[in-house]
């Protein structure tokens, strides 16, 4: 997981906009939520994420096949968040690529990531969740930004033998809803301009109540869709592991589901809705909790902009974070990321002088481009 450090309670909202915390918590169920400093981005968080991974898998970043980083927020409109990702961990070997789907787009890249194991494409991939929707709400409309918190959280899929892993998928869109939950300007619809700033277009605007309405009626569904499809009654699953946006929301997909409550893993209370980031980290902390033994089957669950819903149901294996992991693998692994900081710096380096000699040649060789 990638988590800010800096945490910004209901009351310190309270302080610069007419809410409450009585009206966050009882509409929301959210306490507080982590808020990005000035130095850090969704990339920074993303590599957080990416290199905790890679030391609880013990695994060499040289060996990743594929990266997927999952968000609406990168930090440039282009390049990819996930090129940084595998620059500053050093996986040489690795595609990467950014995948939009709002909040579902965890689970979203977290089905390409399987199917490209499955395909025999890739064996190791890095699938990440990671947003600053901090950087996207207007401070003002408190409709929305009481809502928010920024993170990343990530997992590290492998081809491996045996039931566990992932047992079924579903993949939905309803694309007719797409101004339900979307930033107006910055695409090419609407490009930046002085006017698209000076009406605060660059910032999420929402409808909260269809909004609310499409979730408590997606979430149950794609729930039972995916069980059907694994061959699996829902009173089957052990776990559900929603996209955390609302308690209340969660609390009606468990009433629809005739499932109790407490078989949802919760942590919205300390961290808002954090986009994409939101299952993952769910998911990291109640494994790390030793919530999960080997053999439950969980239901990862993601609904969003777009609108877009997914889900994955997996049985979890023999979980590898008990074991510890040998020092000098932990060693191997930061000097590989010291070696990864000094390796993208020697190339852009070097293109500078290719370039700055390819200036100073052509005039003398009258060659040119
Ligand atoms: N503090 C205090 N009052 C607030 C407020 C805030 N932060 N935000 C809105 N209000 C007010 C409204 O202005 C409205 O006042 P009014 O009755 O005088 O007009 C009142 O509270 C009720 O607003 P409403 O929007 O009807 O509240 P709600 O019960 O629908 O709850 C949400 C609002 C946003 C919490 C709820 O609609 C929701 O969770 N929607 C889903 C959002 C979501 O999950 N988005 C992300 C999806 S990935």
């Amino acid at each position: 997981m990638g988590l800010p450090t800096q945490v910004v309670t209901n009351a310190d909202l309270a302080e610069r906009i007419d809410t409450s915390d009585e009206w966050i918590r009882s509409r929301t169920g959210i306490a507080e939520r982590r808020i990005v400093d000035a130095r850090e981005t969704t990339a920074s968080l993303a590599i957080t994420a990416a290199r905790q991974a890679l030391q609880r898998a013990d695994a060499d970043p040289r060996q990743v096949d594929l990266i997927i980083v999952a968000t609406a927020t990168p930090d440039y409109p282009l390049a990819s968040t996930a090129c940084l990702v595998q620059d500053a961990i050093g996986a040489v070997n690795a595609g990467a690529f950014d995948l939009g789907a709002g909040c579902s787009g965890f689970v979203y890249a977290l089905v390409m990531g399987h199917r490209s194991i499955a395909s025999g494409e890739s064996e190791l991939v890095l699938v990440i969740g990671a947003d600053t929707l901090s950087r996207m709400v207007d401070w003002d409309d408190r409709a929305t930004c009481v809502l928010f918190g920024d993170g990343a959280g990530a997992v590290l899929l492998r081809a491996t033998e045996g039931s566990a892993g992932i047992h079924g998928t579903l993949l939905g869109s309803d694309g007719s809803g797409s101004q339900m939950l979307y930033v107006p300007a910055g695409g090419s619809a609407r490009p930046a301009s002085a006017e698209t700033v000076a009406n605060k277009e660059h910032a999420l605007r929402m409808d909260g109540r269809q909004v609310y309405r499409f979730a408590t009626q997606t979430m149950a569904d794609a729930c039972e869709r995916v069980a059907e499809r694994a061959g699996l009654p829902v009173d089957e699953i052990h776990h559900f592991v929603p996209h955390q946006a609302n308690q209340r929301i969660i609390a009606q997909a468990a009433k629809r589901l005739q499932v109790d409550e407490s078989r949802f893993v919760c942590n919205l209370e300390r961290y808002g809705n954090t986009s994409a980031a939101s299952v993952p980290i769910a998911l990291c902390e109640a494994a790390e909790e030793g919530r999960f033994r080997p053999g439950d089957h969980i239901i990862l669950v993601g609904f969003g902009a777009g609108l877009t819903w997914a889900a994955a149901l997996l049985q979890w294996g023999e979980t590898e974070l008990a074991r510890p992991v040998p020092w000098w693998h932990s060693l191997g692994r930061k000097a590989l990321y010291g070696w990864a900081r000094v390796r993208s710096r020697s190339r852009r380096t070097r293109r500078s002088i290719a370039q700055w000699l390819w200036r100073l040649l052509v005039p003398l060789t009258g060659l040119r481009d």
